[in-house]
C-alpha cells in the first residue's frame, strides 16, 4: 500500500472509484474533490491510495493553519475507498499516512467532519481513535485526534 500524487496516469482510475450506493450521500465523488482541489490549491492536500498498480482509494485534507475555526486547520476533507476494496485496511492506512504528514508538519491535532447516519463513517473514525468534539459544523459532526 502506498499513497501517490494525483497524476495524468492515475486520474481517470481515481475518478472511476465507486462506493456502495448507500454510501454516496456521505462523500463527494472523487472527480468533484479533484475539481475542488484545483480551485483550492493553496489548502488542498490530495493523494490516491495504491496497491501495486491499482487505485483503491482517494484521500484529501484541507491544510489552513490560519483558519479561525480550529476544526478546519488540518482537517480530513474526503476519503473514498472503492466498494469492493473496503474492509481491507486501506482506510486505516490512508488515515495513518495523514497523521504522519501532520506530525511531519508539526501539527498536533487532526480533525475530520462527517455526516451523521447509519451508513456513515462515524464508527470507522472512532475505531481509529477520533473523538467527537461535540461541535457540528455545516451539519457535520467534528471528530479530533491528537497526534
Ligand atoms: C469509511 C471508509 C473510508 C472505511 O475504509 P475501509 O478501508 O473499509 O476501512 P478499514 O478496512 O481500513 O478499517 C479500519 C478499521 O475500522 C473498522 N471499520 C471500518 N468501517 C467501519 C464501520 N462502518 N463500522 C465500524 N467499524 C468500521 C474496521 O473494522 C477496521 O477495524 P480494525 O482495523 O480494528 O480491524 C470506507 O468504508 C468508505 O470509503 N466509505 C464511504 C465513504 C465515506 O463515508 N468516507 C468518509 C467521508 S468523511
Amino acid at each position: 500500500m502506498r499513497l501517490e500524487l494525483v497524476t495524468k496516469e492515475n486520474v481517470r482510475a481515481a475518478c472511476d472509484l465507486k462506493l456502495h450506493p448507500h454510501q454516496e450521500s456521505y462523500v463527494a465523488p472523487v472527480a468533484v474533490s479533484i475539481a475542488e482541489a484545483y480551485v483550492n490549491q493553496d489548502i488542498a492536500w490530495l493523494r490516491v491510495i495504491m496497491d501495486e498498480d491499482q487505485v483503491v482509494g482517494f484521500v484529501m485534507v484541507a491544510i489552513q493553519p490560519d483558519e479561525p475555526i480550529e476544526a478546519y486547520r488540518f482537517c480530513i476533507w474526503r476519503l473514498n475507498i472503492a466498494a469492493e476494496e473496503q474492509g481491507k485496511g486501506y482506510g486505516r492506512f490512508a488515515i495513518d499516512s495523514v497523521l504522519k504528514e501532520a506530525r511531519e508538519r508539526g501539527v498536533s491535532r487532526v480533525t475530520v467532519t462527517w455526516h451523521p447516519g447509519e451508513d456513515g463513517p462515524e464508527e470507522f473514525y472512532k475505531r481509529l481513535g477520533f473523538v467527537p468534539t461535540g461541535e457540528v459544523l455545516e451539519g457535520e459532526k467534528v471528530g479530533a485526534i491528537d497526534v
